[in-house]
């Protein structure tokens, strides 16, 4: 299936919000865009034309327009750091990282040895996914090449963009779920010849993180960066205290935990590392300069009692770093980007600071992006990007609607508050229809 078929054109009315700047670096009148009346323009799946309704109403007079009145269309949500396969282990109780670990995960990726099994979950957590208005996510697979396979056909099918890759592990981890350095490098290689761009999917490497993985084995994946240099590379960093202990001991010539992974040849601009609670100033300048990505997963980070990630100081002017939300379930406690950025807000208020829903809708869309190095394709709705957004409905529930009563907004300065009111009151039930590439793919029915 071509992912960009013939469709007819398509135009959308309704109130849209989007980010053309970073509101952490630019006032937020310059970065975010919010227009009360807008129209959305679609041509076979990418967006053709954006604007104010009333400038460009008479251009298009000629099509149908599908109107979503007391809506606000946003750009697809993005989740840079999930694992489909913990879709059914969500929720293990009473352990932190590597009791975690050893205890619920491995017993349950071991299952992916069977396709029929990996096909099963992973059209469960698109399903879910989709609900929940995430339309692009970086994703963690298992060991076997048969999880990945499933990933990818399914993502195909939905004619999804979506980053993942087998998940590389050989040692520190039982028999029946570890590799090799030879079978990471050669099965990872047939896997990114196969979906590697293939319609709109992409390879990650997928080093679980440096405790899994034998010195010889992350000089593999390096081997394996340097051949396809358009690849990215996925991994954990820095999540809690005994396991950054456990790397200083394991790799005792090192510098610190993300030495481990530049001493390899890991640090580039398309690293995105799950994480990084505990990194240092030192640490956090490095992935600055290397232009490298944390995914912030929230749910996950208090769910495991691994700590509070330190937004404030990776989105600093001096030393800049990509940031974008991730859910990271199993460990994360959510499917959904909304309930990501609630707890964000709570992780910031434990540090004294203030989350807008503006800068936290940024990290779920444009920030996201940027973090998967996508911005040129996805995270907002300038023309040429690929048409997958979604409608929010900020009166969703009876609290919602009392909560909510400002809206519909008629300027960004009105929006600030119903859009927290969402930010913190929402989840699938206010992801009123989402669609990909200028399909519809998810529609609630109405309540
Ligand atoms: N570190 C290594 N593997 C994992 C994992 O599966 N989940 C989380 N949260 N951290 C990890
Ligand atoms: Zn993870």
């Amino acid at each position: 299936m071509p992912a960009f078929d013939n469709q007819p054109l398509q135009a959308i009315r309704s109130a849209f919000l989007d980010f053309t700047d970073d509101p952490f670096y630019t006032a937020e009148s310059d970065s975010v865009r919010y227009i009360s009346d807008g129209l959305l323009i679609v041509e076979n799946g990418i967006i053709t034309d954006f604007g104010e309704y009333n400038t460009l109403r008479s251009q298009y007079a000629h099509i149908p327009i599908t109107t979503y009145p007391d809506r606000l269309i946003m750009p697809g949500f993005i989740d840079t750091h999930v694992h489909y396969s913990q879709y059914e282990m969500i929720a293990a109780y009473g352990e932190q990282l590597l009791e975690w670990l050893s205890k619920y995960v491995f017993p349950t990726e071991r299952k992916f040895k069977d396709k029929a099994h990996a096909e099963k979950i992973a059209t469960l957590f698109f399903d879910e996914l989709i609900k929940q208005g995430t339309t692009t996510a970086l994703v963690f697979a298992t060991v076997h090449p048969e999880s990945v396979d499933a990933f990818f056909e399914e993502a195909s099918r939905r004619n999804l963009r979506m980053i993942s890759g087998k998940v590389l592990m050989d040692r520190n981890a039982p028999d029946y779920i570890t590799d090799t350095p030879e079978t990471a490098y050669e099965d990872s290689k047939k896997l990114i010849q196969k979906w590697h761009k293939n319609g709109r999917l992409l390879y990650a490497v997928t080093p679980r993180f440096a405790p899994t993985s034998t010195p010889e084995q992350l000089h593999t994946v390096a081997k394996l960066l340097q051949e396809f240099p358009d690849i990215y590379l996925q991994t954990h960093i820095s999540e809690n205290k005994k396991e950054v202990a456990w790397v200083a001991e394991l790799f005792p010539e090192s510098q610190g935990y993300l030495d481990v992974y530049d001493r390899a040849g890991l640090v580039g601009e398309k690293s995105i590392f799950a994480h990084g609670i505990h990194l240092t100033d030192a640490e956090f300048e490095r992935l600055s300069n290397a232009k490298s990505a944390i995914a912030f997963c929230p749910t996950s980070n208090l769910f495991l009692g691994s700590g509070l990630f330190k937004l404030t100081q990776a989105k600093s002017s001096q030393h800049p770093v990509k940031v974008g939300f991730g859910t990271d379930v199993g460990a994360g406690t959510s499917f959904s980007i909304l309930h990501t950025a609630h707890e964000a807000y709570k992780v910031a208020q434990l540090q004294g600071e203030s989350l807008s829903a503006f800068k936290a809708l940024y990290l779920a869309t444009l920030g996201g992006a940027k973090a998967l190095s996508l911005e040129d394709k996805i995270g907002n709705f300038n023309p040429g990007k690929e048409a997958d957004f979604i409608v929010l409905d900020p009166k969703a529930t009876t609290l919602m609607a009392t909560r909510n009563q400002s809206f519909p907004a008629q300027s960004l300065e009105e929006l600030a508050q119903p859009l927290f009111g969402l930010m913190m009151l929402g989840d699938d039930r206010a992801i009123q229809a989402v669609y990909i590439a200028g399909k519809l793919a998810h529609s609630l029915a109405a309540i």
